[in-house]
């Protein structure tokens, strides 16, 4: 994919911090990190992934014309078998950063954002200055992990995102997140109903297919902020120790009252320790 067809936002100026959202979200889930980033002197940039958001994924059949979600027109038996790759995102980061003249940047990424983060410090060692790991595992799937998220991807294909929506917020976000924070919960919601189920389902599969990136953790040469919520379910404590374990230049964020979405649930703590760590 082109640099061109990625959705994407971006503000400040100074070194560039790349933003690679989870699934199955887009690139909003950053508003907090955007602002804070831009008036601290970084170019922060993020975009939709491909088949998230505004950013139609081109490994489909898309439709002749129509500004957006082309893959509505794919006929689910296409559908069924359409693949995004984690290294297929790493490499249009790559792409966008082209686009952007960005030689290097910090590369941000959370969950599966965290996936397509260890495939780009992998393919393009050069252009990362240092890699943030928010709520994310370098372990492949088992086999039963891979068959819940075909089984998930047939559900969403199938029946759309709403009760998808509604079973993954209680693990998504922490309770006290859920009771005090309603306009996050929203937010999050919202992020996961306006999702094309094709794209979200390619990504499900590729996130199935995906490497096993714990050998790569003693070859990652550049410093790493390891960030995981205390209450995360979906990506716990014990999956970010094993990765700040494996690296040779790394420090381990514990944000206590956050779940897995930690830089919303708690954006101003996420934020300060980015800062620490960038300068
Ligand atoms: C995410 O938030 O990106 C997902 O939980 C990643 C995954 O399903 O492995």
């Amino acid at each position: 994919m082109s640099g061109d067809q990625l959705a994407h936002l971006e503000a400040g100026s100074g070194p560039a911090v790349v933003l690679l959202h989870g699934y199955p979200f887009d690139r909003s889930m950053w508003r907090e990190q955007i602002d804070f980033l831009s008036a601290h002197g970084y170019r922060a940039i993020a975009h939709d992934l491909p088949g998230f958001g505004e950013t139609v994924a081109q490994t489909s059949v898309s439709e002749p014309s129509g500004p957006s979600h082309k893959l509505k027109s794919v006929p689910l038996k296409e559908a069924d078998r359409k693949i995004i790759t984690m290294a297929d995102m790493a490499h249009d980061v790559a792409a966008l950063m082209d686009k952007l003249e960005i030689v290097h940047a910090a590369i941000c990424g959370l969950s599966m954002g965290g996936y397509v983060a260890f495939e780009f410090v992998h393919l393009f060692p050069t252009r990362a200055r240092a890699l943030v790991l928010a709520g994310t595992r370098a372990p492949a799937d088992n086999e039963q992990e891979k068959q819940a998220r075909a089984q998930q991807a047939q559900q969403m294909l199938a029946k759309g995102m709403g009760d998808i929506a509604d079973a993954s917020l209680p693990k998504l976000l922490a309770a006290r997140t859920l009771a005090e924070k309603p306009g996050v919960a929203g937010r999050v919601r919202e992020m996961i109903l306006r999702v094309d189920p094709r794209g979200a389902a390619a990504a499900q599969r590729g996130m199935a297919a995906r490497r096993d990136y714990s050998g790569d953790l003693p070859g990652i040469r550049v410093p790493v902020l390891v960030i995981v919520g205390r209450q995360d379910p979906i990506r716990p404590v014990t999956d970010a120790e094993f990765i700040h374990r494996g690296l040779s230049d790394s420090r381990l964020e514990i944000i206590e009252d956050a779940a897995h979405m930690t830089n919303m649930e708690q954006p101003e703590i996420f934020n300060r320790a980015l800062e620490r760590f960038l300068v």
